[in-house]
């Protein structure tokens, strides 16, 4: 089977994970600081909270600007269920958006018509690795007063108008699951230049402990306080030292993910009457955490399987939201809210991207593609 995607973890990552587990620290110890020192100087965020998920990433976020019973938050119904769940988790509102159906990116215009007295934030989906509309959003976000939050579980790597994902918002959730353009295993980080927020989560990931136990080691104290009620979101030491070592292959292996796009696209443009890919806006630079195509003629399932009996692992992301059997236990059925996210749905395929997947893989998959929408 070819997946839609897939870790690379060499030698080396190996290494690097290996010398943690014979040191003294195999939960939190210095690699934790020093990966999320990398992650900042790569994106040129101020502060970093590595934490262990993205969904713990978005849930910190969402706890350091206060969501609470009442708030609301705008999320695009085109997204993964950690992006809304976050908001829920804090006993928050999610109100969802609808997104824009070429890109499937949260449409600003949707978003803002949202916006009540109750509103606190927007969550920007950087959907399959390429950066929201960031400058409409920031617009929107600061005419009323509210957070812009980025979920960029997707788009480590990309760029918005020569601006790196990670400094594009008030606050960023990173995931490095193995799908990911690099990962930790399981893991996740928020990037932000508010040190306050970075306080409440560095915090808030040690279940609302105030200091952690290598600050006390140095102090020679034992006495803590815990002052919120937080969770154990944190990061082990050996997965930060992977995080370090597969961080330098990061822009290599998103020009590869690039390459593997571009080959895709030249090769979709002659059959354009039966697919299209996502297009990408020429103020970006596009990660391809996934590489999407919309199939067109109600013939998305046929193709589906189709390729997936021919041992090419495509997949569907995702179902919107709002039509998850819990979230319509919670809010009714809300059939016909977003109605680009629930129509795209409908036609979307995510195909096998990752650096190391052979050229010989790339001609397999569109030879497949070719033979069955002609059929
Ligand atoms: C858009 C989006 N947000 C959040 C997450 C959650 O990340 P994690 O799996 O690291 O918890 C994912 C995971 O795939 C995602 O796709």
């Amino acid at each position: 089977m070819i997946p839609y995607g897939k870790q690379l973890i060499e030698e080396d990552d190996q290494n690097a994970v290996m010398e943690v587990l014979k040191s003294d620290f195999i939960t939190t110890g210095p690699k934790v600081t020093e990966f999320e020192d990398a992650v900042k100087k790569f994106t040129g965020a101020s502060n970093g909270v590595a934490v262990s998920s993205g969904t713990a990433a978005l849930h910190c976020s969402m706890f350091a600007i206060g969501i609470k019973p009442g708030d609301e938050v705008i999320v695009p119904a085109m997204t993964f269920a950690a992006s809304a769940n976050a908001v829920l988790y804090q006993g928050g509102t999610p109100v969802f958006a609808d997104v824009n159906p070429e890109n499937l990116l949260i449409d600003p215009e949707s978003a803002a018509s949202l916006i009540t007295r109750r509103t606190k934030a927007i969550l920007a989906v950087d959907y399959a690795g390429q950066p929201c509309d960031y400058d409409t959003l920031r617009k929107v976000t600061d005419e009323n007063g509210i957070y812009l939050l980025s979920d960029a579980c997707h788009s480590l790597g990309a760029e918005y108008k020569g601006r790196k994902a990670g400094v594009l918002a008030d606050m960023t959730s990173l995931s490095f699951h193995p799908v990911k353009q690099i990962t930790t295993g399981e893991g996740g980080m928020v990037l932000t230049d508010n040190k306050e927020f970075a306080e409440k989560m560095y915090h808030f990931r040690n279940h609302g402990i105030t200091t952690d136990y290598r600050q006390r080691e140095k102090l020679r104290a034992w006495h803590y306080e815990m002052t919120e009620l937080g969770f154990n979101y944190r990061i082990t030491d050996f997965q930060c030292a992977l995080g370090i070592s597969q961080l330098a292959k990061l822009e290599k292996w998103v020009r590869r993910r690039q390459e593997i796009a571009a080959i895709y696209d030249k090769a979709f443009s002659s059959i354009k009457e039966y697919l299209a890919p996502l297009p990408s806006s020429p103020d970006v630079s596009h990660s391809y955490h996934l590489y999407v195509i919309k199939v067109k003629n109600a013939k998305r399932d046929i193709l589906f399987h189709g390729l997936r009996k021919k041992d090419i692992g495509v997949n569907v992301h995702y179902i919107p939201v709002h039509l998850h059997p819990y979230y319509r236990s919670i809010y009714g059925d809300l059939r016909g809210l977003c109605y680009n996210s629930e129509q795209v749905y409908k036609e979307i395929i995510s195909l096998p991207i990752y650096p190391h997947l052979k050229n010989s893989e790339i001609e397999y998959v569109i030879d497949c593609i070719y033979k069955m929408v002609k059929k």
